[in-house]
């Protein structure tokens, strides 16, 4: 979907889907300098990192595994629990492997700092972060990502894998969403 489709729901775009590409192959290029040589498992986590985990894949000019996980954060509740469970699990044995774990946000770092060290226990060789957006104001855990796309605000932001009540996952920009929209 085109973001004209919702202009009236958006404050303003934020990256449009070509800035989104040409970021994502900077990206790529530095994931492909990093582990060079090397055996490398891409982990998706679902859903919202569909978007990401496609186009980042494709832009990379190298044999990848890609493996997904569901995880839900903060249960039903609000993100405040602090609760993840694993809803679905890696098919992959990471045991020995560079994984690099793929998210399209990284809010409070709840869901990352769990997952990392929960991956971390399995014995692979590596495990990284590769986030497209970070907001650092709302970071309440510790959470080391070492490829960022950008640092953003913290405000509502939807588009490429980001909803709102599973809205506006298919966009094609990434914009802040009105107020009108979620008050
Ligand atoms: C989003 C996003 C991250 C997480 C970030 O997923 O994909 O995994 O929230 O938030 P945190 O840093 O505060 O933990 P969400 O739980 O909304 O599920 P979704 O991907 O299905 O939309």
């Amino acid at each position: 979907m085109d973001s004209s489709h919702v202009e009236k729901d958006l404050t303003d775009i934020l990256f449009t889907e070509k800035q989104i590409q040409d970021r994502l192959a900077e990206m790529a290029g530095e994931v492909e300098r990093d582990y060079a040589g090397k055996d490398l498992v891409i982990v998706g986590v679902l859903r919202g990192a569909v978007m990401v985990m496609a186009d980042l894949a494709r832009s990379l000019n190298r044999h990848v595994e890609m493996d997904w996980m569901a995880v839900s954060s903060y249960g039903s509740g609000t993100k405040s629990s602090g609760v993840v469970r694993i809803l679905k699990d890696l098919d992959a044995d990471i045991a020995g492997r560079h994984v690099l774990i793929v998210d399209e946000i990284i809010d409070t770092g709840l869901t990352l700092s769990w997952l990392t060290k929960n991956l971390a226990s399995r014995n692979p060789a590596s495990v990284e972060i590769l986030t497209l957006l970070r907001k650092p104001e709302a970071l309440t855990m510790a959470v080391q990502a070492k490829y960022v796309g950008w640092d953003i605000p913290n405000e509502f932001v939807v588009g490429y894998g980001l909803d709102y009540r599973e809205r506006y996952r298919n966009m094609r920009d990434i914009g802040t969403l009105a107020p009108h929209v979620y008050s």
